[in-house]
């Protein structure tokens, strides 16, 4: 079994193949940049995409993600280290505050996009109601959506 992570291709042990995804990337890959919250499908911090759709990685096991395209928040910037769109409007409006939640934010942000190019209000709330910020970043966070989207 293989997986498809970042448009490079990864071995998957067999140990490996019942766990989750977000586990396999963190631990066997090394792409922390993909948070452990809730570890339940509920809080959204390991967020990524499977196939351009915004997927919660910690209740998705190994073997169903073979054969999808994944993206990590590694895998957005182009390899010339140049940032996308979404990540430089992050950094535009200051969004983070501890950061903890922010990847899975710009992962399903990036999925909103995909869909919608100008996305509505209530699309862009619809997209981010299930990824929580303790913080309070929402705010912001609408603003740099609006700005990535322009
Ligand atoms: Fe996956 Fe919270 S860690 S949704």
């Amino acid at each position: 079994m293989e997986l498809t992570i970042n448009g490079k291709s990864h071995p998957v042990p067999p140990l490996w193949q019942e766990e989750s995804l977000l586990f396999f990337i963190r631990e066997q890959l090394g792409l922390t940049g993909t948070k452990f919250g809730c570890g339940a499908g509920l809080c959204g911090a390991c967020t990524v995409l499977l196939d351009g759709q915004a997927q919660r990685s910690c209740v998705l096991p190994v073997a169903q993600a073979s054969g999808h395209e994944i993206r990590t928040i590694e895998g957005l910037a182009e390899p010339s280290g140049k940032l996308h769109p979404v990540q430089q409007a992050w950094i535009t409006e200051a969004v983070p505050q501890c950061g903890y939640c922010q990847a899975g934010q710009i992962m399903s942000t990036v999925a909103l996009l995909s869909e919608h190019r100008q996305p509505t209000q209530e699309q862009i709330d619809a997209a981010l109601a299930g990824n929580l910020c303790r913080c309070g970043t929402q705010k912001r966070i609408r603003a740099a959506v609006t700005r990535a989207a322009g």
